[in-house]
């Protein structure tokens, strides 16, 4: 198998985070005492304080889901991105973002399924109930989140196009649009983008097709307009502007399996007792909390064990990792 690589950047040019980090803050610190006052004095405010940048979205429901969690500095979440299709650095997807158009979008879903079809975004928007879910969110490298994520469960959208007794799991594919979007125009990573589920995983009411973030719609770098969130496994399976979801019979190759599969599995569950082959994936640091944050222990399945441990009884996590 051919393995293609991310190329790295010279590490003289790239601003370690902790720095541009503190340095944010230190601005931020000395701007920021009026908008804090605003913000608190806004009337009407949600659990979750938007960030008023795009806009709002209307008839939220609110869940219980991650009350007890301190959701994430906006800022950071938008500005500190894995998206290849906008850019290698993490900092390239936030600056490339209005390159990606997210009107017109049609999501096709096709496969082992007696309904094949397509819905449109609006459709998505309206049909379905949109819930505001505060999930955390750990990507495999260093950094964790916490997001109020909006969404409808995949499982409401999926059960329209009637899988099948033979969809045993999901491929999802995100968007190809090489005219515009200056990642693929290079062979940084084999495209599409594509990311796959068991359906039991696709169908948790855990996981989301999420539509916003922060009350508000989601920003491109996060994955306009459609993107997958699935709480208990690291950020890489949150496959962005989805067009394409097929039920298939056997386990898709997935675009990280298929490029490094020594080091990264199908399931992808979050699991501190399974290291990395280059790291250890027993302790997290939480994202945009600087040089000086106490990185602390990553729980199983990133704190969701309750509700997802049974999915996988009987299996060996450290050969499905
Ligand atoms: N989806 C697409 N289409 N392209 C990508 O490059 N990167 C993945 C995932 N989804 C990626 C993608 C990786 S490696 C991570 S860690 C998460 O998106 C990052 O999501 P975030 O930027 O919203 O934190």
């Amino acid at each position: 198998m051919q393995r293609i690589r991310i190329p790295s950047v010279p590490s003289s040019e790239i601003t370690p985070r902790p720095v541009w980090e503190d340095r944010r803050r230190f601005l931020r610190a000395a701007a920021g005492g009026a908008a804090a006052a605003l913000l608190l004095a806004r009337p009407g405010q949600a659990a979750v304080s938007r960030p008023g940048r795009l806009a709002p979205i209307a008839d939220l429901q609110e869940t219980a889901h991650g009350k007890d969690l301190k959701p994430t500095d906006y800022d950071d979440f938008t500005s500190y991105n894995n998206f290849v299709e906008l850019g290698v650095s993490k900092e390239a997807p936030a600056n490339n973002a209005h390159l990606l158009r997210t009107r017109p979008w049609t999501l096709k879903v096709e496969g082992e399924c007696e309904a094949p079809g397509e819905i449109g975004i609006e459709d998505i928007l309206t049909q379905f109930s949109q819930e505001e879910r505060i999930y955390r969110l750990r990507c495999v490298e260093t950094w964790a989140a916490v997001v109020p994520w909006v969404g409808v469960p995949l499982s409401l959208v999926l059960a329209r196009f009637k899988p099948t007794s033979k969809a045993k799991f999901v491929e999802l594919e995100s968007i190809s649009d090489p005219d515009r979007l200056p990642g693929q125009r290079r062979p940084v990573l084999p495209w599409p983008y594509v990311e796959g589920l068991r359906i039991d995983e696709a169908m948790h009411p855990l996981t989301l097709l999420a539509t916003g973030c922060y009350g508000e719609v989601l920003p491109g770098q996060n994955g306009a307009p459609l993107r997958l969130v699935v709480p208990w496994k690291y950020g890489f399976k949150s496959a962005k502007s989805i067009v394409r979801i097929r039920f298939v019979e056997e386990m898709p190759e997935t675009t990280w399996v298929r490029l490094q599969p020594d080091e990264y599995g199908f399931y992808a569950n979050v699991n501190p007792t399974v290291d990395h082959p280059r790291w250890s994936q027993a302790r997290e640091r939480p994202i945009g909390e600087g040089l000086f944050a106490r990185r602390r222990q990553t729980q199983m399945f990133n704190g969701y064990a309750e509700q997802v441990a049974d999915l996988y009884r009987g299996m060996d996590l450290s050969r499905h990792y």
